[in-house]
């Protein structure tokens, strides 16, 4: 694997090296990398003719300066999986490199979208994810971009920056990879300590929960019973929401049809966890 550290090296050499009709799969991440991350890199190995990933842990999508600071860096351990896993380059910018000083801060048009659930609760993070990953499609130019569904919201950001922007990339979203208990594979869950990490099952509890008992009508009570749930597992709850799966509209009477997903987002401590299961 090819480690480069300069956005220009890297897209030089992908354009010598792989001209216009090469496949090029793109697997973005913030390291701490888990086998939900690797598996991203593996599919994008299968489908594509080479396989590049990047860490960058991207300050301005941190609203909140504690969890910037707290997050895991685990760099030695990250090259090993990627490399064990085939990835072909690794791009590995410092800050300056994303955010050359003197450079205007753009923003984008992301409408309803950035007006609820992680939108509402963390002002200005999907402005912070769209100016890296634009900055990182600019760079890498891949013909496809692999995300998680964990991040439900941010594969809908990112598919909504790339009409925008309208890069030549398509999107391929990948199935929550979980724990054999149902957790959520997340970078975050290494903060959790061993209590903790028994609490955090209750959200994938929580969510299956509303897949069994939701019902056409009203869902108030349902979402209610969700948060007492968690709130009584020791979680401050910011949400649990049932969301129109294809657009994120709030559903809070349903047909029966509409194709829905429950999100949620809680704290246990200091570390807020999210998560989200498509519902019919
Ligand atoms: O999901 C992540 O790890 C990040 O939000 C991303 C897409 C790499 C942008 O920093």
């Amino acid at each position: 694997m090819i480690i480069i550290k300069e956005a220009l090296a890297l897209s030089n050499l992908l354009k010598k090296r792989h001209p216009g009709n090469q496949h090029i799969g793109f697997v973005p991440t913030m390291g701490a990398l888990h086998d939900g991350h690797i598996s991203l890199v593996k599919q994008c190995k299968l489908e594509n003719d080479i396989t590049v990933s990047s860490i960058f842990v991207n300050p301005t999508q941190f609203n909140n300066p504690a969890d910037f600071e707290k997050y895991p860096i685990t760099i030695e351990s990250d090259i090993d999986k990627l490399e064990a896993a085939g990835c072909d380059i690794l791009f590995l910018p410092s800050v300056t490199e994303i955010y050359p000083p003197g450079k205007p801060t753009l923003h984008y048009e992301l409408g309803y979208l950035e007006t609820v659930l992680e939108g509402h609760y963390r002002p200005g993070h999907f402005q912070g994810v769209c100016m890296v990953v634009d900055k990182l499609l600019s760079i890498v130019q891949p013909t496809v971009l692999y995300l998680g569904q964990k991040d439900y919201q941010q594969c809908m950001v990112i598919s909504k920056l790339v009409e925008l922007k309208n890069f030549n990339t398509a999107i391929r979203i990948s199935e929550t990879i979980r724990e054999t208990d149902g957790l959520a594979m997340s970078s975050r869950n290494v903060r959790l300590n061993e209590q903790e990490r028994i609490q955090a099952l209750f959200i994938y509890k929580a969510m299956i929960m509303v897949k069994n008992e939701m019902k056409p009508g009203k869902l108030g009570a349902l979402k209610e019973k969700a948060t007492r749930f968690l709130t009584e597992h020791g979680f401050k709850v910011d949400y649990v929401d049932i969301a129109d799966a294809s657009n994120l509209a709030l559903i809070n009477d349903w047909d029966g049809r509409q194709k829905a997903v429950v999100l949620v987002a809680a704290y246990l401590h200091e570390v807020r966890l999210i998560d989200n299961l498509i519902l019919n």
